[in-house]
């Protein structure tokens, strides 16, 4: 008898442990990548462009090519809620970016963190001002489900975009609900003192994600230094729960346009119902240093060149928006008013 129990005891063993194990993979509770060398468990899943360089462990969403997407996600979606019609938890992140442009002072176009309810979505998605987030016939549909935190690198007017360095948070839209200068709050007195921050300017920059169910706040903090300011730089006042279904994928998407960067991503952690560990920059891979070598002559004499062609070409399309769309309101608009009051409660 008690032979026999013996014998059945690795078969009771796995019988009983299987199902924790299971809800282990396929809920993971938390991520935590110090590079992208050696994943433990399940590895990132890459679509469009994106790669992981072997040789550093650094992911890379695009290279300079025109109009490539990059996407990089967890493979298995994230239980946000206990049902579809419960609230959403509590969830924090944490990465370290870097967007290194063809030319200089010319990004192109941006790097989202993004939760989606669906694959499907991002499959279908364009590149250029669209961030590989949605297309042009299911923007702004609510029934994609989807959260983003952009850094943008060129001002789209089409979505009414501040400037050519911004973070901004979209719901189901390249049209943010709330954008701010990239900036951070330095160390000094009280919360400190407010400092522009070069998304496209080649340096890794932290980032943090939070956002606090209980009170229902989304804040994005932003920083060129492993330490956390205090006083994040942007923060919205939203309930996630009528757009996080109970299970969503969590990763990140980039795209180029007519103008390209390289979009990086040297480190990333999340956590639901915690603070996401820590990741230091200087335990993180280091970005390969400049190729080439160009006389600044030429350099000069292309960037300057590329401008004026690129000004021009701007313009023109900016005028004949502008003609176009002259005193047209949107349909949208009417339903919800162009200037539409809410408890919006913003930080820059
Ligand atoms: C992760 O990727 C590596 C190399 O690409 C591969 O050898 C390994 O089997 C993958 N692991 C899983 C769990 O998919
Ligand atoms: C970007 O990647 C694609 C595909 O790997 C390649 O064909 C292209 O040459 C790359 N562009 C640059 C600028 O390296
Ligand atoms: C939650 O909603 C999604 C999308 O409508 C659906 O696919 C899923 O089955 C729902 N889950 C439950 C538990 O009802
Ligand atoms: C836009 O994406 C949706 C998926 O969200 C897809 O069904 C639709 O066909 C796409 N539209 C275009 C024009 O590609
Ligand atoms: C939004 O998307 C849903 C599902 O794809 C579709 O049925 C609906 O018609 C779309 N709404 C608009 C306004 O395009
Ligand atoms: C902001 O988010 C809400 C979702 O709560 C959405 O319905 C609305 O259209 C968004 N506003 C803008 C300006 O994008
Ligand atoms: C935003 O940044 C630009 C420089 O990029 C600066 O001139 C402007 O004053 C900043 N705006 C705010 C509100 O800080
Ligand atoms: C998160 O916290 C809520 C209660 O606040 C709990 O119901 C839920 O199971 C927790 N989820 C995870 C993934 O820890």
């Amino acid at each position: 008898m008690m032979g026999t129990l013996l014998q059945l005891y690795p078969f009771l063993f796995l019988f009983l442990f299987l199902p924790i194990l299971n809800t282990v993979l396929s809920q993971p509770q938390q991520l935590f990548y110090s590079g992208f060398n050696h994943i433990p468990g399940t590895n990132l899943s890459l679509t469009g462009i994106a790669k992981i360089d072997d040789k550093n462990g650094i992911l890379k969403l695009t290279n300079e090519t025109s109009r490539l997407i990059g996407h990089a996600f967890y493979p298995i979606p994230f239980q946000f809620k206990n049902n579809n019609g419960s609230r959403t938890f509590s969830f924090s992140s944490s990465f370290a970016i870097a967007i290194v442009p063809e030319y200089p002072k010319l990004g192109g176009h941006g790097l989202a963190f993004t939760i989606s309810a669906s694959m499907d979505t991002l499959k279908h998605a364009l590149p250029s001002q669209y961030l590989g987030l949605l297309n042009s016939t299911n923007i702004g549909n609510f029934s994609n489900h989807l959260f983003a935190v952009e850094f943008d690198t060129v001002q789209d007017f089409e979505f009414g975009d501040i400037n050519d360095n911004h973070v901004g948070i979209n719901i189901n839209n390249l049209v943010s609900n709330v954008s701010c200068n990239a900036s951070y709050y330095a160390e000094g007195e009280g919360e400190g003192r407010l400092e522009n921050l070069n998304l496209k300017g080649g340096k890794p920059i932290m980032v943090w994600v939070d956002y606090d169910s209980v009170k229902s706040v989304i804040s994005v903090t932003l920083s060129p230094s492993s330490t956390k300011p205090k006083k994040p730089t942007l923060s919205y006042s939203l309930d996630l729960s009528p757009i996080f279904h109970e299970r969503m994928y969590v990763g990140f998407s980039a795209s180029t346009g007519l103008l390209a960067s390289s979009h990086y991503v040297l480190g990333w952690s999340f956590k639901i119902n915690g603070t996401a560990p820590t990741l230091d920059l200087d335990s993180l891979p280091k970005l390969p240093g400049p190729k080439k070598k160009q006389t600044p002559m030429v350099v000069g004499v292309s960037v300057a060149t590329s401008f004026i062609a690129l000004f021009s070409l701007f313009l023109g399309f900016y005028l004949f928006w502008k003609i176009k769309n002259a005193d047209v309101i949107e349909p949208w608009e009417h339903e919800i008013g162009p200037h539409r009051y809410s408890m919006i409660h913003k930080v820059c």
